[in-house]
């Protein structure tokens, strides 16, 4: 089994951004914790961050063939990428959105999640938890279909 997962913008800045909404963690720090769970799992997973709404679509685009499932933290795409929600529908993968902070609790933008209705289900606002739960629930549900 084989997972992508994709971090979106400003996300490479963890540990130093905006520490009181998002941790101290790094993202370094994060990738470990699922690299481990991964291994755990017994899943490969592929992890790439960009800055750039272009190259996370040609990431979506390019997993269809090669990847079971996307976990994926759009971060401030979320409210805005029509192109990223176009992207994940039309590879029609199992995909769950994460985000680190409660995105429900803060400025009403981000309530709104464009990815969130092309999604398998979205997980918001347990920090590095958010990701783990991700795993796990892709984990449960590509080896609930294989069967
Ligand atoms: C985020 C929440 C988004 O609203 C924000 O733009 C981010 C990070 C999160 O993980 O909490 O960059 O996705």
């Amino acid at each position: 089994m084989k997972i992508l997962v994709l971090h979106g913008p400003n996300l490479n800045l963890l540990g130093t951004r905006e520490p009181g909404i998002y941790g101290n963690i790094t993202l370094a720090d994060l990738n470990a914790d699922i690299s481990a769970l991964a291994k755990e799992l017994g899943i490969e997973v592929a992890i790439f961050q960009s800055n750039s709404e272009g190259e996370l679509v040609d990431k979506i685009q390019g997993a269809l063939t090669t990847v079971d499932g996307i976990l994926i933290n759009p971060a401030a795409y979320t409210h805005t990428s029509v192109a990223l929600r176009d992207a994940i529908a039309a590879v029609a993968l199992p995909t769950v959105e994460v985000h680190l902070s409660n995105i429900h609790s803060r400025e009403e933008f981000r309530s709104t999640s464009f990815i969130a209705p092309v999604a398998l289900g979205q997980i918001s606002g347990l920090g590095p938890d958010s990701y783990l739960l991700g795993l796990r629930a892709l984990f449960s549900h590509t080896k609930k279909n294989r069967q």
